[in-house]
C-alpha cells in the first residue's frame, strides 16, 4: 500500500476525462506535461509531434488562444506571449540579426523605442524614425541594412493610421517585411494581414482582454514567421500564462460588440470635444479633421475607429496634469483598450524623459491627453471630460 502522501499527491493530479466537451476552454493550469517514453518527449520539444510537454513551449489554453486569433486575423499561426512587449521582442530578434536596421515610426508607441534603443542596440541592430504618413520618406528612409518596416495601425498615442497596403508593397518591392502593431484596431477593426502584411502583432492586454484584468500578447501570420518567433520566445520565456490565455479568450467573445460601442462612444465623445474651450485639437480617426480620415475609413471596419482620442490642451503640461486631476468618471491611469475610460499625460508619464523639443520630434505636444474610451454612457463621459478641459476662470 502506498503511503499517503503518495497516494495524495497521485489522485490529486489525475485529470477527469470529458466525454461532453466543455463549452468553455479550460485553464490547464500545469507547467509539464507526463510523456509515455523519452523519445516523445524529444520530439514535442521539437514539435516534430502534435501535444504538450512543458508550459512554455505549449500549453492547450494557450493553443486555443492561438488557433483563435489566427482565425480572426485570416492566418496560418499565430503565438501568443506573455505581455505585448514579449511579442515585439520575439518577432523582432527573430527577424534582425546584428547589422540589420528596422524603421520605426516617428509616433509610436514608446514601449518600442525602448526596446529598439536598450536592447536591440546592444545586439548591434540599429533603428531609424521615419514619418511613416509620408510615403516618399518611408522609401528614402530604406537603406541597404533596411530589413524590416514596423507599423501601427492606428499609432499610440498620436492616432496616426498607416497606409499599410501601400507601404507594403513599396517595402516588398525593397525586400523588407512589414510588420503591423494594430494594438489599437484588434482583429475587429482591421486585419493587416489581407492588407499585404507579413506579420500582425498585439497587445492582449488592451482591447482583446478588454476588461483591464490580464497581461499578453500575440505574434499573428505565417507558420514560418511564427515558429521563428516562438523559437525566441521559448529560449527567453516569453511564454504566456494559462489564466491571461483564458481571460484573453473570453474577451474575444464580446470583442465585437465593445469594439462597436467603444468607436460609437469615441466618436461622440471627440466631436463633443473638438468644440468645447480649453481644447487646441482632437485627433480621432472618426473625425472628419483627422488627416488620414478618408484611409481610416477605407483600412477599419464599416466606418468605425474604435476607442483611442489624442487630445490637445490649451496651457500646455500645466493643463495636462490639471485636467488628470479632475476627472471623476474617467480613471487616471496607463493602458488602454478596456470597459472604463481611461486617461493619461504622455508628456508626464510614458514619454516623461522627453523635453518639448523631444516631445515635438516624437510628434507630440506638451499639453496631449490621451484618451481611451470606454463603454460607459457618452453623455456621462462628454459631461466629465469637456469639464476636465474647461479653462479655469
Ligand atoms: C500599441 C501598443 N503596443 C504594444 C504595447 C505593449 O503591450 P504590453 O503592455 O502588453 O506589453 C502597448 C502597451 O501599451 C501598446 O499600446
Amino acid at each position: 500500500m502506498l503511503g499517503f502522501s503518495t497516494r495524495a499527491i497521485r489522485a490529486s493530479s489525475r485529470a477527469p476525462e470529458a466525454p461532453q466537451p466543455p463549452v468553455n476552454v479550460p485553464i490547464y493550469q500545469t507547467s509539464t506535461f507526463e510523456v509515455g517514453s523519452a523519445t516523445e518527449l524529444a520530439d514535442l520539444l521539437e514539435f516534430a509531434t502534435p501535444g504538450h510537454s512543458y508550459s512554455r513551449y505549449s500549453n492547450p489554453t494557450h493553443a486555443a488562444l492561438e488557433d483563435a486569433l489566427a482565425d480572426l486575423e485570416g492566418a496560418e499561426a499565430a503565438l501568443v506571449t506573455a505581455s505585448g512587449m514579449a511579442a515585439m521582442h520575439a518577432v523582432l530578434l527573430s527577424a534582425l540579426r546584428a547589422g540589420d536596421e528596422l524603421l520605426i515610426p516617428r509616433a509610436v508607441y514608446g514601449g518600442m523605442v525602448g526596446l529598439a534603443t536598450s536592447v536591440l542596440e546592444r545586439s548591434g541592430i540599429g533603428h531609424r524614425s521615419v514619418d511613416t504618413t509620408d510615403a516618399d520618406a518611408v522609401e528614402a528612409a530604406i537603406g541597404e541594412r533596411t530589413r524590416l518596416l514596423w507599423l501601427e495601425t492606428i499609432s499610440n498615442p498620436t492616432t496616426a493610421v498607416a497606409d499599410i497596403r501601400h507601404l507594403s508593397e513599396l517595402a516588398h518591392r525593397r525586400d523588407v517585411m512589414v510588420v503591423v502593431d494594430s494594438t489599437f484596431a484588434s482583429p475587429f477593426l482591421a486585419n493587416p494581414l489581407n492588407l499585404g502584411a507579413d506579420l500582425v502583432v498585439h497587445s492582449t492586454t488592451k482591447y482583446i482582454g478588454g476588461h483591464s484584468d490580464l497581461t499578453g500578447g500575440a505574434v499573428v501570420g505565417s507558420a514560418e514567421h511564427v515558429t521563428a518567433a516562438r523559437h525566441v520566445a521559448i529560449t527567453v520565456g516569453g511564454n504566456a500564462a494559462p489564466l491571461e490565455a483564458f481571460l484573453a479568450l473570453r474577451g474575444l467573445k464580446t470583442l465585437a460588440l465593445r469594439m462597436e460601442r467603444h468607436s460609437a462612444n469615441a466618436l461622440a465623445v471627440a466631436a463633443a470635444l473638438e468644440v468645447a474651450p480649453g481644447i487646441a485639437s482632437v485627433r480621432y480617426p472618426g473625425l472628419a479633421s483627422h488627416p488620414q480620415h478618408e484611409l481610416a475609413m477605407r483600412t477599419l471596419r464599416d466606418g468605425m475607429a474604435g476607442g483611442m482620442l489624442a487630445v490637445e490642451l490649451d496651457g500646455g503640461r500645466a493643463s495636462g496634469e490639471r485636467f488628470l486631476d479632475r476627472v471623476r468618471v474617467a480613471v487616471h491611469a496607463t493602458s488602454l483598450g478596456s470597459v472604463e475610460t481611461l486617461v493619461s499625460h504622455p508628456a508626464s508619464s510614458s514619454h516623461r524623459q522627453l523635453d518639448d523639443a523631444g516631445l515635438a520630434a516624437a510628434g507630440l505636444a506638451p499639453g496631449m491627453i490621451r484618451v481611451s474610451v470606454g463603454l460607459e454612457d457618452a453623455a456621462d463621459l462628454v459631461e466629465d471630460l469637456v469639464g476636465a478641459a474647461r479653462p479655469p476662470t
